[in-house]
């Protein structure tokens, strides 16, 4: 059996103004991936399998985000904004290079997932010539209306053009559709503009299908999974959707939340096994979890890759190009950036760790700082397997602390230090016996009576 092969057309020339956003509207993040990457990810992406994505003029920020999501994929300009169809026939040389099945989605709709795709090309498996994706709207008002007379899509009616009996149906287009290869260009051809906006509406492809005597089908699926963003409100709820399904995923990959609810996590978010997330913890992009790690509460990760059975938090904060080796331990109100911890290195309190190596098994002290920025440069900080640095230690980058050394409490180190050498950095102690209990006494003779006032 041959495997179909599948383009697929993202329409992203949308203006999006109702985001009141410098943002194009299809890069806000969703999980902190754009909407329009989401659906890129959603699509096919087999050998066979190519996307073509439509932007409007002026929309190089998108285009650039295409590119590093999904290398490969084509990206066409629609100079006017014409309507749907004559969107989708901005790619038209994409169509015509050839494909099983064409498929068209949204790109502000990002809750779509890659087994709706392949059940409306289960349809056209099946001699439907289109397959269009429908939901029972709460609210069908804005949405074209699925007309469906003997179990035939007979046509999609817009809500400009409805008539109040066609109002009234609830079967709602999703924008989400499937063409046969074959009779794709035949089909979006023949689409005109003669309708009350003066658009080159996509849905009327239903009715000129019908006209050719070919068939079409409907698919459905539940409103939430079509959710079209326009608003930031919309955005949020969107994102409470993802986060659901994420909770959801990780909780089915193994992972224990505690309270799933108050987890937020990030669409490519990795999970090793028996991986526990306590109450509270919000991670970022590109985190990886691996076996058996704790994450305690009030912590917040971003761009990190833990290592197997490491401890993280309460209230840690690890920042990009933070990689932990197995059995690490970062405590409270600790906070790590390009930091590369080797397996169990302890850094349990109070503590900024930043443009660093350590070695296996270190021990950093409490309140110990990598300074590490000058005002104009980042510097680094190695500090060597087994060393230890006391609490409230302060690591002048660029500096070497060398494996199995000593940094005494307090130290402000600027020099490297060699192996297994104490470094100790203090102003000599100053100790007068008695000091305190004769400044006491002093002060108590010189005191004033208290009068009336
Ligand atoms: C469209 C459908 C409607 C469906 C609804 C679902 C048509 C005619 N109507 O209506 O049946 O119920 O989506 O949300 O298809 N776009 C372009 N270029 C254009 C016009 C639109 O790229 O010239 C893109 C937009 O960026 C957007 C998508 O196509 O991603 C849909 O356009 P929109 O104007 O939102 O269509 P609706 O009126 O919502
Ligand atoms: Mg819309």
């Amino acid at each position: 059996m041959s495997i179909r092969s599948t383009l697929t057309i993202v329409l992203a020339a949308g203006e999006g103004t109702r985001m009141r956003s410098s943002l194009p509207k299809v890069l806000h993040p969703v999980a902190g991936r754009p909407l329009v990457a989401h659906v890129l990810a959603a699509a096919p992406d087999g050998a066979n399998d190519s996307v073509a994505v439509v932007v409007g003029p002026d929309h190089q920020p998108v285009v650039d985000e295409i590119a590093r999501v999904r290398p490969g994929t084509k990206t066409y300009v629609q100079r006017e904004r014409l309507g749907t169809a004559h969107a989708v026939l901005a790619a038209r040389e994409a169509i015509e290079a050839g494909a099983d099945d064409i498929l068209i989605a949204f790109g502000d709709t990002p809750l779509i997932n890659a087994d709706t795709f392949t059940r409306l090309r289960a349809a056209l498996k099946d001699g439907a010539a289109l397959a269009v994706l429908g939901f029972r709207a709460a609210d069908p008002t804005g949405y074209g209306r699925l007309l469906v007379e003997k179990d035939q899509l007979v046509a999609i009616r817009e809500q400009a053009d409805a008539s109040e009996a066609e109002r009234a149906v609830t079967l709602c287009n999703a924008g989400v559709m499937a063409f046969a290869g074959k009779a794709a260009l035949k089909i979006l051809d023949r689409i005109g503009n003669g309708n009350s906006k003066g658009e080159y509406y996509l849905t009327d492809a239903v009715a000129i299908v019908h006209e050719l005597g070919l068939r079409a089908a409907v698919i459905e699926t539940d409103e939430d999974e079509v959710r079209g963003i326009n608003t930031k409100a919309q955005l949020a709820e969107a994102e409470q959707v993802m986060q659901r399904r994420l909770r959801q995923a990780a909780l089915d990959a193994g992972v224990t939340l505690i309270a799933p609810e108050t987890v937020f996590l990030s669409a490519d978010t990795i999970f090793g096994k028996d991986v526990t997330i306590e109450p509270f913890v919000v991670i970022g992009v590109g985190v990886a979890i691996e076996d058996g790690a704790v994450i305690h509460s009030f912590s917040n990760i971003v761009g990190a890759r833990i290592g197997k059975n490491a401890s993280i938090g309460p209230y840690a904060r690890l920042r990009p190009g933070t990689v932990l080796g197995e059995g690490v331990r970062i405590g409270n109100f600790v906070e790590t950036k390009a930091a590369d911890l080797e397996t169990g290195v302890k850094v349990n309190h109070l503590t900024y760790i930043g443009d660093t190596h350590i070695g296996a098994n270190a021990n950093i002290g409490a309140g110990t700082i990598t300074c590490n920025y000058d005002g104009f440069d980042k510097h680094r900080t190695e500090i060597g397997a087994g060393a230890f640095v006391g609490s409230n230690s302060s690591l002048v980058a660029p500096v070497k602390i060398g494996a199995g050394a000593y940094v005494g409490s307090g130290s402000v180190i600027s020099k490297d230090v060699p192996d297994d050498a104490l470094v100790v950095e203090r102003s000599p102690v100053s100790l007068r016996e008695g000091w305190a209990r004769r400044f006491r006494e002093m002060k108590m003779l010189n005191r004033k009576p208290k009068g009336p006032k």
